[in-house]
């Protein structure tokens, strides 16, 4: 018999999470911990140039353990990077991978893991819960408050090939320990702390009214709207501000915890495409669409709406729901425009011939699913031209 108000099943998936500052340091004894003898030092050239990657290696040499260095990572890392990584990890013998970056160079370690256990290419395992071997142990260490790969259970690789980008979602991609130091994103220039900060409240709001959404992921979404809404402008202009640093930090974290167990919506299933056409940031490819969605969507949710918009600190008494859509869609424009990403689609070269494609990609998008209110193909092309 069904019982009225009981909660439906859901599960909650994270991991070890070592989270403050000095966790940078602790990445040669976890390695060490799992009995490894030669890590993989997966990272990117930016961070390599911060110094980040740097003091990750000599916690590893002092743990006494031998590693290598791949960094042939783009951002929107490709199929090829993945390949060309997974190869490198089987030549030189490697037996635990460690990312140092943002989600760029954590979603490409998480590809080499699972290609090199699978022994198959990163292509075959689009979709949700299609890798069978997880890969070998993962430590993150995050250098961006935003895309929380850290630890969610999404990976996302672009194929050049075909101008898209695939999810790949399954529980074997959740790292085993994710170490998160916020002071390693001090050295983010104010153009990535924005696009970033960008993505992870859309990971906070598409969670909180998605349709896979509970109780459990709830708490960390509301938490995440408010700690990323307080901090992200602090972030932008003073950028050795640790208070507001932690709070992106700790804000991104939530939003991970939330969306990896909730998943996402039409926001990601849409920036994922315009992503896998332009090459755009994937964080730029939010902001764009962000507001737009939200206005899309706010009668299939208004209850949950009206709770973001309260989180951000908005005042919502006395007024109808119209007003209220209205409010919360403009509020999030105004963070744009502080924060220096209010763009729209023409500004980024993209056409009105492109949008008859990129519909069609972000309908095969796994995260379309989970969106609050199930779009037709016509109205994902309004949502596009309104982006336009
Ligand atoms: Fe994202």
């Amino acid at each position: 018999m069904a019982l009225k108000n009981v909660p439906e099943l859901r599960k909650f998936v994270a991991p070890e999470i070592v989270y403050g500052e000095g966790a940078i340091d602790l990445a040669g004894r976890y390695a060490k911990i799992f009995g490894a003898s030669k890590v993989m030092l997966v990272t990117g050239k930016k961070v390599l140039k911060a110094g980040w990657s740097d003091i990750a290696a000599n916690s590893i040499e002092k743990a006494g353990l031998e590693y290598t260095v791949f960094s042939d990572v783009t951002p929107n890392p490709r199929v090829e990077e993945v390949m060309k990584g997974a190869g490198v990890y089987r030549e030189e013998g490697c037996d635990i991978i460690l990312a140092v970056g943002g989600g760029s160079v954590i979603d490409c370690a998480k590809g080499i893991g699972i290609v090199s256990t699978n022994r198959k290419s990163i292509l075959d395992f689009e979709g949700a819960d299609r890798v069978h071997i997880p890969g070998p142990p993962l430590i993150c260490i995050p250098t961006t408050a935003g895309s929380s790969a850290d630890v969610s259970q999404f990976a996302i690789i672009s194929d050049r090939n075909n101008l898209r980008k695939i999810a790949i979602i399954s529980k074997t991609l959740v790292p085993d320990i994710a170490l998160i130091d916020p002071v390693t994103t001090i050295t983010m220039e104010a153009d990535l702390t924005a696009s970033t900060g960008i993505d992870a409240l859309t990971h906070a709001i598409e969670a909180y009214v998605s349709n896979a959404h509970s109780p459990l992921t709830d708490v960390h979404a509301l938490e995440a709207v408010s700690l990323i809404c307080s901090n992200l402008l602090h972030a932008i202009e003073e950028p050795e501000n640790i208070v507001a640093r932690s709070g992106m930090m700790l804000g991104s974290l939530h939003a991970g915890l939330a969306f990896s167990n909730a998943s996402l919506g039409a926001v990601h299933a849409m920036a994922h495409s315009l992503g896998g056409l332009s090459d755009l940031s994937h964080g730029e490819c939010n902001s764009i669409l962000l507001s737009h969605v939200i206005k899309y969507n706010y009668q299939s949710a208004p209850w949950r709406f009206d709770r973001i918009a309260i989180a951000m600190g908005l005042q919502l008494a006395g007024s109808g729901s119209d007003e209220r859509s209205s409010a919360l869609s403009d509020h999030v424009r105004e963070i744009l425009r502080k924060a220096g990403i209010d763009k729209c689609l023409g500004d980024l070269g993209v056409k009105n011939e492109d949008i008859r494609g990129l519909v069609q990609n972000a309908l095969r998008d796994p995260c379309i699913v989970t969106n609050p209110r199930i779009p037709s193909e016509s109205d994902l092309e309004r949502i596009y031209e309104e982006a336009l």
